[in-house]
Order: C-alpha cells, then sequence, then structure tokens
C-alpha cells in the first residue's frame, strides 16, 4: 500500500471520518476510538444498535495500560502470546475510552490486529481506533474490501484494500476481568491454544445441540436461511429441499466428496480448518449472489477453528426476527 494512502486515511481519521481496514480476521470500519461523534457514524452506517460494544483496535501491546484501568497476569500473558492477532481482551475501561464505546460499559474490548496495512494506519493515525466488523448489522462479516463497498458504500470515507482476510472469521473474544478467563466468542485463537498458554482450562460458552431453537438469535447470516442437519444427511436433506422447490445451497462435508447433488448450488467443505473458516463467509455470501433461499450446512466438530465455525453456523441457523 502506498504511504499517501494510509496518510490520507489517517487523516479522515482525524476529522472524524469512517475508514474501512483489512485485518487477519474480517474487515472493520474505523474511527477515532477518542471521538464519540465520530463513533455514532459507525453505528448510524452500520444500522447496529449503539448499545452494543465495539472494540478498540491498538498499534500494538505496549499501548495496552493507557486504555485499561489494570492488566491481570492472565491478560498479559495473552496479550504478549498473541498480539498482534485475532485475539481480543475484555478488561475494565480507563477513562480513556468513552462511554459511546462501550456501550455504556465499564469493561472495554482492546485488540491488536495483525495485518501490515493497519499497523501502519494506526503508527500513522498515532491513537486507537473503533472498530466493528464492516458490514451491516445482522449480516455476514466482510472478507474482502469488494464485499465492504457493496454492503456500506458511500457510508465509508475511505476503504482501504489490504487482500482476501487471512483467518476469515472474527477474533476469539475472552473477557479477563474474572478470575477464570471466560471465551465470549470462539475465534482465530483458539481454546486449545488459549489453555496451552495458561496452562488451565478457560471457560467457553455451553455448546448446544444442532436443533435447540432459540439460544442463538440471528446473527453473521446470509439473507438465505440456513439449515443445520448431520453431516451424513446434507446430501439428501438437500436434494429433498430442492424437489420441493427451493434453491438449495449445499454445504457438502468432505466425507461425501464426489458425490453427485441434485441442488442448486453445491459446495465441497474444505478439509482443512483453516481453509474453511478462511473460506465460510465468502461462500455463504455466493449463495446469496446465487439466488439460493436456503442453505443446508452441518457442524463440523468442535475442535479447534472448528468451535469458532460451528458457532457462526449456529448463528446464521438462528431464528430471524
Ligand atoms: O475480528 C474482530 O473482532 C473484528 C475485527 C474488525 O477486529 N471485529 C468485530 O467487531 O468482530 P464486532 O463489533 O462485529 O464484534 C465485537 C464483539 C461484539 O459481539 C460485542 O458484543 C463484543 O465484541 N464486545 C465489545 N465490547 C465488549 C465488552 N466490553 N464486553 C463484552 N463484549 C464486548
Ligand atoms: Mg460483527
Amino acid at each position: 500500500m502506498r504511504n499517501d494512502e494510509i496518510e490520507r486515511a489517517a487523516e479522515v481519521l482525524r476529522r472524524g471520518g469512517l475508514v474501512a481496514v483489512p485485518t487477519e480476521t474480517v474487515y472493520g470500519l474505523a474511527a477515532n476510538a477518542e471521538d464519540p461523534a465520530a463513533v455514532a457514524r459507525i453505528f448510524a452506517a452500520k444500522g447496529r444498535p449503539s448499545s452494543h460494544p465495539l472494540i478498540v483496535h491498538l498499534g500494538g501491546a505496549q499501548y495496552l495500560d493507557d486504555w485499561v484501568e489494570s492488566v491481570p497476569p492472565a491478560a498479559r500473558l495473552l496479550a504478549e502470546r498473541f498480539w498482534p492477532g485475532p485475539l481480543t481482551l475484555v478488561l475494565r475501561r480507563s477513562r480513556r475510552v468513552p462511554l459511546e464505546v462501550t456501550g455504556g460499559l465499564e469493561t472495554v474490548a482492546v485488540r491488536v490486529p495483525n495485518h501490515p496495512v493497519t499497523l501502519e494506519l494506526l503508527a500513522a493515525f498515532g491513537g486507537g481506533v473503533a472498530a466493528p466488523s464492516a458490514n451491516r448489522f445482522g449480516s455476514v462479516s466482510p472478507t474482502t474490501a469488494d464485499h465492504v463497498r457493496t454492503e456500506l458504500g458511500d457510508a465509508v470515507d475511505c476503504v482501504l484494500d489490504g487482500g482476501a482476510c487471512q483467518v476469515g472469521l472474527e477474533s476469539t473474544i475472552v473477557d479477563v476481568t474474572g478470575d477464570v478467563p471466560r471465551v465470549l466468542r470462539p475465534g482465530g485463537v483458539t481454546r486449545e491454544d488459549l489453555e496451552e498458554v495458561l496452562g488451565y482450562p478457560v471457560e467457553v460458552p455451553s455448546k448446544s445441540t444442532v436443533r435447540v431453537p432459540g439460544q442463538h438469535p440471528s446473527h453473521y447470516a446470509p439473507r438465505a436461511r440456513v439449515v443445520l442437519v448431520e453431516a451424513e444427511k446434507v446430501v439428501a436433506e438437500a436434494e429433498q429441499a430442492q424437489d420441493l422447490g427451493h434453491r438449495v445451497g449445499a454445504l457438502v462435508p468432505p466425507s461425501s466428496a464426489g458425490v453427485p447433488v441434485r441442488a442448486h448450488a453445491v459446495v465441497q467443505v474444505p478439509e482443512s480448518m483453516d481453509d474453511y473458516a478462511r473460506s465460510l463467509f465468502k461462500l455463504l455470501r455466493e449463495f446469496d449472489e446465487r439466488g439460493c433461499d436456503l442453505v443446508i450446512a452441518y457442524l463440523p466438530d468442535e475442535q479447534g477453528l472448528g468451535l469458532a465455525i460451528a458457532n457462526r453456523l449456529r448463528r446464521a441457523a438462528g431464528p430471524r426476527q
């Protein structure tokens, strides 16, 4: 990325504007975290209720102490090991963090993203930026600059194109304000990664079986309705729905590789969980683009990145408003 592009984006931030930024997880919609009017523009652009707290993105772990009241040992350890990277820590806020950013909470979510373009921007800007994922509220997070332009258009003053996101799912959020670190959202840093560094178990959100209704309000959702079935049943259920007149998108497990499927759009799930995570949101968007009204998918094994992938699929399948 050219230097003048970075400088121009930093100037947009200084003047209270919005910059879409690439990160290793998903694209973010950034504003000066210390400018409440700029932060308000984020909520307006996303159509997101202003009670939903935002993540503050910093240019390096060395700035953490300026933004939080204190840093417990577990938080320090995790920050040192995983930053820059797909980990967000929830800590008690310092007075530097406006309540507009935290949705009125006394805690703040902070991370150091691992993308050269955004690290350069943060260095040029010199402060912290509040940034949610750069999508309309409730829809799938963008993993390319084109996704951002399609979804937010003129609501953004500047889009920095840093290519396709490497991780493809949002950061892992860990609340480190209590006695035991608690995973609030599984993501790019796995539970196993966290426990290896800490040396003890962390709390994770309870898993639920495939069909518990009402547990997972819809979020990260494509327009098409998403239905989760057992992996062995994806092909049969997809064909049945297609025969009933749906335009079905099928996410077919590797175990059914090569089986012909009678459906509108058929996508073979990558064998590697890294590849699956990287492409999941893009695949969901493509089902919409291809006119599917129903997506049939299955939950992967909830180990490693599988936990985060399953979490996003459950939310995509959750009840709609
Ligand atoms: O990977 C990511 O985290 C991306 C990139 C852009 O960094 N950002 C992202 O932001 O996913 P967003 O706004 O879409 O999701 C932030 C999540 C929300 O679910 C919010 O509830 C939670 O972080 N959060 C923020 N502050 C919090 C706090 N003080 N306590 C608990 N949860 C918090
Ligand atoms: Mg989001």
